[in-house]
């Protein structure tokens, strides 16, 4: 089976790749269709995004395809980020950009340590161009640091302690990181969906 990856970003093209090397599957990624729309993220759901993603790409090829989206909910503040969570400082210019999590901080300055729990949330979707559509879901839950520590990973790494660690994901290496994030568990249970054709 083919299943076209509905994104451009190539770090997360390799990372299927690898879970899906002993599957009967070909991950192709929009390279392979260079035409194809980008989708407009305007749902307010993580859900819906990665559906919406999935369905327009699994559409333009005629292929199932799969799509994910992701954020940061924070409890004090009533699950912002959320779906908006690249964009948080709206000066920012990518999720990339630490404005996103300096104002995290800031908004969350009078927060005492015991409510500042939060979670990173990733939902896969994988959509079949007669409409069908399956999700996986993956949580990190953690809490948010008074301040940025570490310089690996992306996004809010550097202020965010995954539950039972006393150093942020930035401060973890790859490895350690993707055996506790979010993306790490959606995918493992797209890996198992997966595997469940293969037996
Ligand atoms: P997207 O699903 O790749 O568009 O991610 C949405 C935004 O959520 C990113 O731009 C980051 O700001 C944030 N985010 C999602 N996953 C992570 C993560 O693993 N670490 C840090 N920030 C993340």
């Amino acid at each position: 089976m083919e299943i076209v990856l509905a994104t451009r970003n190539k770090k997360k093209v390799e990372e299927i790749r690898r879970i899906t090397t002993d599957l009967p599957v070909t991950v192709l990624s929009l390279d392979d269709f260079p035409a194809c729309p980008v989708t407009v993220e305007d749902r307010d759901t993580f859900e819906g995004n990665a559906v919406k993603k999935a369905f327009e790409a699994a559409l333009y090829t005629g292929k199932p395809a799969l799509a994910d989206d992701s954020g940061l909910e924070v409890d004090a503040l009533g699950g912002a980020p959320g779906v908006y969570s690249a964009r948080y400082a709206t000066d920012a210019e990518s999720g990339n950009d630490p404005k996103n999590y300096i104002k995290l901080l800031k908004d969350l300055i009078n927060i005492p340590p015991q409510e500042r729990g939060a979670r990173f949330v990733c939902c896969l979707a994988l959509a079949y161009p007669d409409g069908r559509t399956k999700t996986f879901f993956g949580y990190a839950k953690g809490h948010i640091g008074r301040e940025s520590r570490g310089k690996k990973g992306f996004g809010y790494d550097p202020v965010f302690y995954p539950e039972g660690f006393d150093r942020t994901f930035a401060e973890m290496t790859a490895d350690e990181k993707d055996a506790l994030s979010h993306r790490g568990k959606a995918l493992e249970k797209l890996a198992e969906f997966l595997h469940s054709f293969s037996r």
